[in-house]
């Protein structure tokens, strides 16, 4: 397979990069900065192309697929779907970012009448949230209120900082008779046992509220993030300033807070670090509820391979709009080393 990882220079970019190098494929590496990408390019011995996303269109031609990992995914994604669609490429990416869900599921006729799968969130977002939500979906007769959380102690790279901070001035959705409603980020809290005891968890914006709704049908959905995690300290932020938030100037004072605070998880966290991931779905008519848990390996080693395993069986993805659940099952993070589901 012809594989482009754009991005690829990027903190979770180079995780990726290393993760397909070592899976023996041999992809070709793309972003806009020709210095980086030559040194990257060096040290990996591949080929590297470089462009800009507003070239995408006329760069694109030959390829399978294309991996997007350059993030914020608002500032790029949109270039990038339009040149696979009109090329024949197959998308994926990284994003957690529910206007880029939302962005992607509106292309979703012309990826099937161009037969190019358009597959966003490959990461930790959204792969074992969308498995889970589907799994529990499945143990009640037809769910109507689903809601998904998670819970990570470690730092963020910048990169993440920064796409949450500017998430958080967008604002929060959940889903409600089916449809997307704007709600404040933190503004619903309930307790939430993540796997290592009750913990109190607060309404946080996450791509779940457009792919969960896709792989399970669920017309009521809400996202959390629970309070005792690094994350939940931008949902803290949230809550303090509320509309705040999305002033340019809070918005500038907090991306200048996470570069001074955030640097991305060492080699030995992605190594021993986990995350925790909790849903729970109920049938209203029945009253029937199910709920589950997942323990995963640290998000951006998760990431790293959940992106690659998702690029090299692409090919095998109906075309148009799909979440990981829909292309591949909701078993398909159990394939994943380390991780492990558990019914509560
Ligand atoms: N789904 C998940 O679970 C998951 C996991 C990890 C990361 N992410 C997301 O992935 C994104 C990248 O994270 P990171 O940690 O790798 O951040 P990073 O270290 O800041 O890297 C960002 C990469 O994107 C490129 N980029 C950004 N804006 C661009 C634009 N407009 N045009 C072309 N290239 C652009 C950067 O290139 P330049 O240096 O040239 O700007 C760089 O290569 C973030 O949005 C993050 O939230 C998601």
């Amino acid at each position: 397979m012809n594989l482009l990882v754009y991005g690829s220079y990027g903190f979770t970019g180079e995780l990726v990069v290393e993760e397909a190098v070592d899976r023996g494929l041999d992809p070709v590496i793309a972003g806009r900065d020709a210095g980086k990408l030559e040194s990257q390019a060096e040290e990996h011995n591949l080929t590297h192309h470089c462009f800009t996303v507003d070239e995408m269109e006329d760069e694109l031609e030959g390829y399978d697929a294309l991996l997007n990992c350059a993030g914020p995914f608002s500032k790029t994604y949109h270039e990038a779907v339009e040149a696979c669609l009109e090329h024949g490429v197959e998308y994926l990416d990284l994003t957690g970012e529910v206007d880029v869900f939302r962005g992607i599921e509106s292309r979703d006729a012309e990826g099937r009448v161009a037969e190019v799968s358009l597959l966003p969130g490959v990461g930790f977002d959204v792969v074992p949230s969308d498995c889970l939500a589907a799994y529990v979906a499945d143990r009640v007769p037809d769910v109507s209120h689903l809601a998904v959380g998670f819970e990570t102690i470690l730092s963020p790279s910048q990169g993440t900082a920064k796409t949450a901070v500017e998430g958080l001035g967008r604002g929060c959705f959940v889903r409600e008779d089916g449809g997307l409603r704007k709600v404040p980020t933190a503004s619903r809290k309930r307790t939430i046992d993540f796997g290592a005891g009750e913990t109190s968890a607060a309404l946080f914006p996450l791509g779940d509220v457009v792919t969960a709704y896709h792989s399970t049908g669920a017309e009521d959905i809400e996202t959390y993030v629970g309070l005792g995690g690094t994350v939940s300290t931008l949902a803290r932020v949230a809550e303090t300033l509320g509309p705040l938030t999305r002033s340019r100037v809070i918005q500038s004072a907090l991306k200048a807070a996470v570069e001074a605070t955030f640097t991305g998880p060492d080699e030995e966290q992605r190594r021993t670090g986990e995350a925790r991931i909790w849903a729970e779905a109920v049938d209203e008519d029945s009253g029937e509820r199910a709920e589950a848990r997942l323990r995963t390996p640290e998000t951006y080693a998760f990431t790293a391979s959940a992106a690659v395993e998702a690029a090299s069986r692409i090919e095998d993805v109906e075309p148009g709009f799909q979440t990981p659940a829909t292309a591949f099952g909701e078993d398909f993070v159990l394939e994943f080393d380390g991780v492990e589901r558990t019914d509560v």
